[in-house]
């Protein structure tokens, strides 16, 4: 365990359960993205190591085991999507699938509204291009 977290202080990864919390989020959100005809195109055919890096990632940004940096090095989240054209309308039509995914989870107040501050934030850094 970190040694910064000793005590009466949980990560956001240890109260909210675990691994298999955001393995569930994260079905949420690409069964959304599945049906979403805006962002659809955008992702592969195949969502498989999408739903593993995204859930490697969430994990490890709210505290829990690191295996996305040991898999894939630095986030770098704005570069790693730079070949993809994110305007307004692809990261409004995101940030509904991931709003209606973490609203499905039921965390309390205080989690939810960390997570879309969060999200809200990330997904309006990601955007890069006018259209
Ligand atoms: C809070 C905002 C966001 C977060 C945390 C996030 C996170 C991620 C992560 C972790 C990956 C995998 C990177 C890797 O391969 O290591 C990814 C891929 C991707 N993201 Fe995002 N993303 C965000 C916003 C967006 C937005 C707004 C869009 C617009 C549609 C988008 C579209 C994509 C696409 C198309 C991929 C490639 C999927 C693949 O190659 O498997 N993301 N994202």
């Amino acid at each position: 365990m970190n040694i910064r977290w000793v005590g009466a202080k949980k990560t956001v990864y240890d109260t909210v359960g675990g691994r298999a919390w955001f393995e569930e989020l994260v079905e949420y959100f690409y069964t959304n993205v599945e049906s979403d005809q805006v962002i659809r195109g955008l992702y592969p055919k195949d969502l498989t190591l999408s739903k593993k890096n995204t859930t490697d990632f969430l994990i490890q940004y709210w505290g829990g085991p690191t295996d996305y940096s040991t898999n894939r090095g630095h986030p770098r989240l704005r570069m790693r999507h730079a070949p993809f054209a994110i305007g307004t309308k692809e990261r409004d039509a995101w940030m509904n699938d991931m709003r209606e995914a973490v609203n499905a989870m039921n965390p309390t107040t205080e989690i939810k509204e960390a997570m879309l501050d969060y999200f809200e934030m990330a997904s309006t850094h990601m955007i890069n291009t006018e259209t």
